[in-house]
């Protein structure tokens, strides 16, 4: 019998073991050790398609997020599918070049980048700069000029819009470092247009993550329109008009709107407005990848206790920084349904020395030590998000393709961690 888990149709029990797509993920364990990353390719093409299918023949472009997911692995099969890329660094433009990526399918987004790394990306040819400060777009001019290049930009606006998810992960309001503020957009694109080095394309927002609701979207999408059209009658020609990502998934309970549905909403607003006939373009990361992956991480010991039953894993915060961070829920579940073992309430934590370092708190799990446990949902700002935090190398990682497996990530070793530290001169 086949139990599918919430999120992912890929992930499910055969019989008491759980499989991601036609792989025994005890047996993956077993082979290279925890803490483990897995992610199902087939996965992500299923995350995809309701994205393409939805856009699909009008003038569109799906720049997933690397930040997201960086693995080139991972961005391979993105190149591959058609994507382009969102960046925030001359690292992640690395990353999707060694992958394959084209670079005219790139747009570079992030408040501060430096003079390095706007040099690499008109050196490299990418389709766009999401701008988010005039102190940035007269660097950006100067440095393409002095490459006796242009960069063609949007500017990101703030629509001073509530994206209703974690503060931390909320981008679209005023008290935010992001983008350029509504009232300050018609200027800025003038003063923008008047510059050298610089081609207004288009404009970009972006909202927030995690986001479970259509409507802070249309909210946004109506703001940006009312600029499009302000900025249009100020004598600037827009040509795309890049939404950003930000769409949520399933963690636990949530119902976030499919892509598809939710593109055919911002589609049918955009065509109403009179719209239509511009390029529009999605910078998706955690709806493509987060499904797509878990964490594979084995039962180090329990502790049962006063006030509270410990489960000590050995994968941490470093491996897995969300829980920690933003008290974010990731479902646990263990690899082997068991039906020896009572369910008893655990947290479910990590070696490293700190209280936050916990992954999962009152779970009902049933659980012995030697089982091994997946958190769900992990292919989303897991990998992305680790550290070296108590000398603990990063985990590999595995892409899974139907019954087939690649290691995609060599586990760290202890070695490379200080390979690059000196000791002072002998005395
Ligand atoms: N575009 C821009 C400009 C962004 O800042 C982001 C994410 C994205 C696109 C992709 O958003 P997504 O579709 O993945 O929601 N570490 C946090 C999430 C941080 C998101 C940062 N920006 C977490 O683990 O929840």
């Amino acid at each position: 019998m086949t139990t599918a888990l919430p999120g992912s149709p890929f992930l499910a029990y055969r019989g008491q073991d759980l499989y991601l797509e036609d792989v025994s993920l005890r047996e993956l364990a077993l082979t290279h050790g925890t803490p483990l990353y897995v992610y199902s390719r087939q996965a992500m093409l299923a995350a995809l398609a309701p994205y393409q299918r939805a856009l699909k023949g009008r003038a569109h472009l799906v720049c997933y997020a690397v930040k997201a997911n960086s693995n080139i692995a991972v961005l391979q099969t993105f190149a591959q599918a058609g994507c382009g890329f969102d960046i925030v660094s001359s690292g992640e433009l690395a990353r999707v070049l060694a992958a394959g990526g084209d670079p005219a399918k790139v747009v570079f987004s992030g408040v501060g980048k430096t003079r390095q790394e706007m040099a690499e990306a008109l050196q490299a040819g990418v389709k766009c700069f999401n701008v988010e400060s005039t102190a940035e777009l007269e660097v950006l001019s100067d440095v393409a000029a002095g490459l006796k290049l242009t960069a063609r930009i949007s500017l990101r606006v703030n629509p001073d819009v509530d994206a209703g998810t974690h503060p931390y992960i909320s981008t679209g309001l005023k008290g935010n470092k992001f983008g350029i503020a509504h009232e300050l957009a018609v200027q800025t694109y003038q003063r923008a247009a008047s510059l050298p080095g610089i081609d207004v394309v288009g404009i970009d927002c972006h909202i927030g993550s995690q986001i479970t609701d259509t409507g802070p979207y249309l909210d946004a999408l109506d703001r940006v329109l009312d600029l499009v059209e302000a900025i249009e009658a100020a004598g600037v020609k827009i040509h795309h008009l890049d939404l950003g990502g930000g769409l949520g998934i399933t963690y636990t309970d949530e119902k976030p709107p499919a892509a598809d549905e939710l593109i055919g909403l911002l589609l049918t607003r955009i065509d109403a407005r009179g719209h239509g006939h511009r390029e529009v373009m999605f910078e998706p990361g955690r709806s493509l990848v987060g499904n797509a992956g878990v964490l594979l991480t084995e039962v180090m010991f329990l502790k049962p206790g006063e006030q509270k039953n410990f489960c000590v894993v050995d994968a941490a915060m470093n491996d897995l920084m969300r829980p920690a961070l933003y008290e974010a829920y990731m479902g646990i579940v263990n690899l082997r349904q068991r039906t020896d073992t009572p369910a008893v309430v655990w947290d479910v934590v990590g070696p490293v020395c700190e209280s936050g370092d916990w992954l999962g708190r009152d779970r009902a799990l049933n659980v012995q030590p030697g089982d091994v446990l997946a958190v769900l949902s992990a292919g989303a700002y897991g990998m992305t998000m680790a550290s070296n935090y108590n000398t603990r190398g990063r985990a590999a990682e595995v892409m899974v393709d139907g019954a087939q497996t690649w290691v995609i990530r060599e586990r760290e070793s202890v070695r490379e961690l200080f390979s690059q530290e000196r000791l002072l001169p002998a005395k």
